[in-house]
């Protein structure tokens, strides 16, 4: 029944881009004497819909990827419990403070190359304290659950605003913390947002090419890493994001 629910959820979202790229289209071919910028105009609006919608099916795409891999974990568990040997687990060690160092700079040149302009340079972005971390488990995919929080971050915190990361460690955990002084997230909204295409303004979010599916996507990798991912936040004053995943072994290093 959840399948049958996310299915006719990812169908309603495709089919707003596909309208859309379905009007331009129409009007480009029904009017050949349409002034030059209104034509380019309906091109890159059908341009944007079509990257929405790849980033769309992308994202898709993994969501049904956890998916199958939960469920043929579980079998493989069952097989085990029957006494068959257990399929090498793909798990290496995977050095947090660089990762995260990697998508901080990511982030960087932006900032760097903005004018004076506060609307080009966006909110103030800062490394806080950074401490060597190593977890266990799978490069790409941890980046994609930082880039996911940090893109949630500037999306939703004013130009003004200030956005901090932060990597520390107790005796078991690694720990990241992505603060943002934004728009916040009403105490209504909080236990939805990791739920698939769970928008807390749906209009808002709309404009700016979010499709409710990061935060899903974030919490399924988490959760395939042992970890927990947790959110506090107060409207209009901004929200923390912590995310915590158990340390790999000392022997690993
Ligand atoms: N840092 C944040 N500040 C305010 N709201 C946020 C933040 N991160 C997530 N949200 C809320 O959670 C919702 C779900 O986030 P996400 O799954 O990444 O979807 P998307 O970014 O595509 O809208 C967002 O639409 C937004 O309402
Ligand atoms: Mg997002």
């Amino acid at each position: 029944q959840q399948q049958q629910r996310f299915v006719a959820d990812a169908s309603h979202e495709l089919r707003a881009p596909i309208t859309s790229i379905r009007c331009n289209l129409d009007l480009l071919a029904k009017s050949p004497d349409l002034p030059p910028e209104e034509a380019q105009a309906a091109l890159a609006d059908a341009q944007a819909e079509a990257n929405r919608m790849g980033r769309l099916v992308g994202d898709l795409l993994t969501l049904a990827r956890s998916d199958a891999s939960r469920q043929s974990k579980q079998s493989q568990a069952i097989a085990v419990a029957n006494g068959y040997k257990n399929r090498n687990e793909e798990k290496r060690q995977v050095d947090l403070d660089s990762l995260l160092l990697e998508v901080f700079r990511q982030y960087q040149p932006a900032q760097e190359n903005g004018i004076d302009d506060a609307r080009q340079q966006g909110p103030r972005l800062l490394l806080q304290h950074i401490t060597p971390a190593s977890v266990l488990g799978d490069a790409d995919q941890l980046k994609q659950v930082l880039v996911a929080l940090l893109d949630n971050a500037l999306k939703y915190t004013p130009y003004e605003g200030t956005i901090s990361l932060s990597l520390t460690t107790d005796e078991r955990f690694a720990i990241v913390k992505v603060s943002d002084t934004g728009i916040g997230i009403s105490p209504d909204d909080l236990p939805h947002i990791f739920e698939r295409f769970y928008r807390a303004d749906r209009t808002r979010s709309r404009d700016r090419g979010g499709s409710g599916l990061g935060l899903a996507i974030v919490q399924s990798i988490v959760q395939e890493h042992q970890g927990t991912i947790e959110v506090e936040s107060t409207p209009g004053r901004g929200s923390t994001f912590t995310l915590s995943l158990p340390l790999a072994p000392i022997y690993f290093k």
